[in-house]
């Protein structure tokens, strides 16, 4: 099997981490915290969050912090995303680890959403463990596939426009789709999160399991106040970028949303919650 998952994308290597820890870190503590101390207090959070001067620790260690066993067939799976092309950007642990959560709460009755879909590979991958696995739930994969919305002033290491894959992209997935005899199961919706909540009016959705991955503040926040009342008790979200050192908009939203309750680390960046 050539390499599912695209490496290109994030440090692999601990020379790699290290170079950017260096390159990275000492902004992060000189700059990137101040300012995030100062913009919770303007939204008016507890302005202790020591979690987030771990954040540089999680960057460099590969660790699944959430032991749980993979689905059958994962393996097998991979395998089906390759043979029709579809390539992984997250990296093997964060992935392992939400496949793992998803396969924990999978009888939990609703849908599986995904807020930042990207390429598309993560919410494949759940649909064809699903299908191999005759779980009763439709994957609904939202993004803008054009690229990150504008950014605020809460998101200062993103720009507007990262992500974005090739023009046309959604045809891609839906050929994807077709390939791995998935299409009973997936749903892409392209736009603003905002506008794809909004379409939906009369549908009002429940989740099983949500994937919030949108990076910057705002997307962040619509995903948040939109999935976390609808989600199943005995339910999980994972929130991929809650402990990154890139992504403290993302961090303030979900604080925003969450108030009191912290999301528990998963894998590297990624924490989750159960609901
Ligand atoms: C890191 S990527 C997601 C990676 C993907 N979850 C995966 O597992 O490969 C973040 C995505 O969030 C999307 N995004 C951020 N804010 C958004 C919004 N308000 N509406 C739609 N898409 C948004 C961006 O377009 C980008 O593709």
């Amino acid at each position: 099997m050539s390499d599912v998952f695209d490496t290109s994308n994030y440090a692999t290597g601990l020379g790699q981490k290290l170079r950017r820890g260096l390159e990275l870190g000492p902004k992060y503590f000189l700059v990137d915290v101040p300012r995030y101390v100062r913009q919770r207090k303007k939204l008016g959070l507890r302005l202790l969050d020591l979690g987030a001067l771990w954040n540089p620790i999680r960057h460099f260690r590969i660790v699944k912090y959430l032991d749980l066993p993979l689905p059958p067939r994962y393996a097998e799976a991979l395998a089906a995303l390759d043979a029709a092309g579809v390539k992984l950007d997250n990296p093997p642990a964060r992935t392992e680890a939400l496949v793992s959560l998803w396969w924990d709460v999978r009888q939990s009755p609703g849908d599986v959403i995904e807020c930042g879909a990207y390429r598309g590979a993560t919410s494949l991958l759940l649909a064809v463990l699903g299908k191999f696995h005759d779980v009763h739930q439709k994957v609904l994969m939202l993004d803008t596939f054009a690229g990150m919305p504008e950014t605020s002033a809460y998101d200062s290491m993103r720009t507007s426009g990262e992500f974005a894959p090739p023009t046309g992209w959604p045809d891609v997935i839906r050929r994807q789709i077709a390939a791995l005899g998935v299409d009973d199961r997936v749903e892409v919706h392209q736009g603003l999160f905002a506008d794809t909540f909004a379409s939906w009016a009369s549908r009002d959705p429940r989740f099983a399991f949500a994937h919030v991955d949108a990076n910057i503040y705002q997307g962040t926040l619509d995903a948040c106040e939109y999935v976390m009342p609808r989600m199943a008790i005995r339910g999980a979200v994972v929130f991929d970028d809650y402990n990154g050192i890139t992504d403290l908009g993302a961090r303030l939203a979900i604080d925003t949303v969450l108030g009191d309750k912290r999301p528990a680390p998963l894998a590297e960046c990624s924490a989750y919650l159960r609901t």
